[in-house]
């Protein structure tokens, strides 16, 4: 499903990526770990194609294309989406708008917001004045009704009370279903500092990035634990 082979990549002039390599087959979860500032939300801007993310160095291949160079639309339409960490707060947008022009499948907006607890928000401006938790709820509806192919989510589960992580935890496992409205496998990439998404999801492989650089990957409950355990002292000195 995605490829990325010896990724090297600059923001502002700033070297984030440093040679990355990740393969995720279809249907596959993969768990993305890493410390603050390591490049993770920078990965994934890079994979939807967000042009402050400028590619020095690698390739990035969808389904078999190369899909480096391809405008943001591009790789949506393709079947790339993405839940932002910190989604832009969009004023004279309403909210129902930007999730009817998501709404690839015809999916009733009144009925999803219904069941999500969602309705007050659907016509207030897109992002603006809602809280932590309202925006990562915002963000994950916006994907359900995309529907993408490739799941990738920057941190879902971060600043959502327990209650509504229950709730989020059983959409986000509903996205990465390998057979959703459509018969068509699906494939994650997901950003967690709090492991509370293993508890939801079947995570295949997990990865802790470091300084831009992937220093070791396995199985994500056991890099959780070890992570836990020892903090990332030990993901530098792994050699896995
Ligand atoms: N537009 C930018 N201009 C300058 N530096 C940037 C920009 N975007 C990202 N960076 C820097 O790149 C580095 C990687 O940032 P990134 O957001 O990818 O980290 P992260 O691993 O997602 O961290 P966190 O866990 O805190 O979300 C950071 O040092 C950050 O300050
Ligand atoms: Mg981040």
């Amino acid at each position: 499903m995605l490829e990325i082979n010896d990724l090297w990549v600059d923001v502002n002039g700033k070297e984030v990526l440093k040679g990355v390599n990740l393969t995720i087959p279809s249907g596959e979860t993969h768990i993305l770990f890493g410390k603050n500032g390591s490049g993770k939300s920078s990965l994934l801007m890079t994979i939807m194609g967000f042009r402050r993310y400028r590619v020095r160095q690698g390739r990035i291949s969808f389904k078999g294309v190369d899909i480096t160079k391809l405008p943001i639309h591009e790789r949506a339409k393709m079947g790339i989406g993405l839940a932002f960490q910190r989604p832009p707060s969009i004023r004279g947008v309403k909210t129902r708008d930007v999730f009817n022009v998501c709404n690839i499948n015809s999916v009733s907006c009144d009925e999803l917001a219904d069941k999500f607890n969602f309705s007050g928000l659907l016509e207030r401006e897109l992002n603006v004045g809602f809280s932590g938790g309202e925006m990562k709820k915002s963000e994950l509806l916006q994907l359900l009704l995309q529907d993408p192919e490739l799941v990738m989510l920057d941190e879902p589960e971060s600043g959502v009370d327990l209650e509504n992580l229950q709730i989020l935890g059983k959409a986000i496992n509903k996205l990465l279903e390998k057979y959703l409205w459509r018969k068509r496998a699906k494939s994650g990439l997901v950003i967690s500092h709090l492991g509370f998404i293993l508890n939801y999801i079947e995570a295949d492989s997990g990865y802790v990035l470091l300084d831009g650089r992937i220093h070791c990957h396995g199985n994500p409950r056991e890099l959780f634990k070890g992570i836990q355990r020892h903090g990332y002292r030990e993901c530098i000195e792994c050699q896995r």
